[in-house]
């Protein structure tokens, strides 16, 4: 970035392991204990220390650590577990593997439209649209973002609902001096490329109870009670039905070196981001060409991205302007994946949608798209000219 005359490009996310990273896992290649041991065991409980939770299990991605979570709330060693057609609300601005483990699970969605805001669900729209089969909420931390989340989960004890955080998007940002991914009976995390912290794929399911812990270590490895009963490791003991999801001995290596970076990379990329905003409103033709993602009150960030709303006055050319983009070497994606209800498998699946309520999700997916956020910091060139690139959304 330093020479003048290299090629400008602006990808969604670099390359971003140090050279401590790969240390660390090639030095668990060397050893020829790849499978799950003790580096796993030792991530898991640093990675609790470091949101502030008790009980935390490493899987081998964040669309694991969803599949655990409903399986878990549904199974039948758990008191009150859920029931086949009970209902799970879940935002229409989601992941895919947010959504698929609520219906493999036995579980009905019912998608509410987001807050155009924070891209989360409100309270008001889970108030909205509850009723007496209302039995989860699946909640989204959307890029580093988030709802009130103090207050839906008062809510969700009140009327007894489980409460699952997707927070694959947002790990480190803190809420209330809360990190999220503590907010709910289930939350979950990933560790796939581009994502906070990243051992290019790796998740991590966090829980409440040491009870639903143990659920989670079973339905992890095969039904097996091993993890559970240490005394059982070598009989073939079965308690419950379960999924082969254990992460590599190498993932949990790099990830618990690139944890120990979070707090660096955070800061960095809220530098960049600020950088970026400041220079794109210093140019004469700024003329509020994009609204941008501000966070939640009271919330402390941990950005992933850097989300951009075109204004209403430019829908009709985005797609023209994403193509400039991506000519010009700045790579974007959809928020998320846009607004879920739109894709082909929500008809495959027949998942009954009201898009008359979708009104918010809709116009994120017709106006929004996010740039990345390096954990490097830009130099002052590249700003310019990434800022000079978006602000001719106005002559293309
Ligand atoms: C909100 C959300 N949930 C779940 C996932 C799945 O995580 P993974 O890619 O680790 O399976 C992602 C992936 O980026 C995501 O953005």
């Amino acid at each position: 970035m330093k020479n003048k005359n290299k090629i400008f490009s602006y990808p969604l996310h670099p390359d971003d392991y140090s050279r401590e990273d790969i240390n660390s896992g090639i030095k668990v290649l060397k050893s020829g204990q790849l499978t799950m041991s003790k580096k796993t065991r030792y991530f898991e409980k640093y990675f609790a220390k470091k949101i502030g939770t008790k009980y935390c299990l490493m899987v081998n991605s964040g669309s694991s650590a969803n599949l655990l979570a409903l399986f878990c709330a549904v199974n039948p060693l758990r008191k009150n577990h859920l029931k086949k057609g009970d209902e799970c609300l879940v935002p229409a601005v989601c992941w895919s593997t947010s959504l698929w483990p609520i219906i493999q699970a036995g579980l009905k969605p019912k998608l509410l439209d987001v807050n155009i805001n924070t891209f989360s669900l409100d309270l008001s729209t889970i108030k909205k649209n509850i009723t007496k089969k209302t039995k989860a909420i699946m909640i989204i931390n959307v890029l580093g973002n988030c709802a009130e989340l103090d207050k839906i989960r008062s809510f969700a004890d009140k009327k007894k609902i489980l409460l699952i955080e997707d927070n694959c998007e947002s790990l480190g940002s803190i809420y209330k001096k809360k990190n999220l991914g503590t907010f709910g009976d289930f939350s979950s995390f990933s560790f796939y490329f581009s994502h906070q912290i990243t051992a290019g794929e790796g998740g991590m399911i966090a829980c409440k109870s040491e009870k639903d812990f143990k659920i989670l270590k079973s339905l992890r490895a095969h039904g097996w009670d091993r993890e559970i009963n240490k005394r059982n490791m070598n009989k073939f003991n079965f308690i419950n039905q379960g999924f082969n999801l254990r992460p590599l001995e190498v993932s949990a290596a790099i990830a618990t070196s690139q944890l120990k970076r979070l707090d660096k990379m955070m800061k960095i990329r809220s530098y960049n981001r600020n950088k970026i905003l400041k220079n794109l409103r210093g140019f004469d033709n700024w003329n509020n060409q994009f609204d941008f993602f501000e966070p939640q009150k009271n919330l402390k960030p941990s950005w992933f991205g850097l989300p951009l709303l075109v204004k209403k006055k430019y829908i009709y050319k985005k797609k023209k302007f994403l193509n400039f983009l991506k000519k010009n070497k700045v790579e974007t994606r959809p928020i998320i994946s846009g607004n879920f209800a739109n894709q082909p498998a929500i008809k495959l699946l027949k998942i009954k949608i009201r898009s008359r309520n979708l009104i918010n999700s809709q116009e994120i997916d017709d106006r929004g798209f996010f740039i990345g956020l390096p954990t490097k910091k830009l130099s002052k060139e590249n700003i310019n000219r990434l800022s000079k690139l978006l602000l001719k959304i106005d002559s293309i």
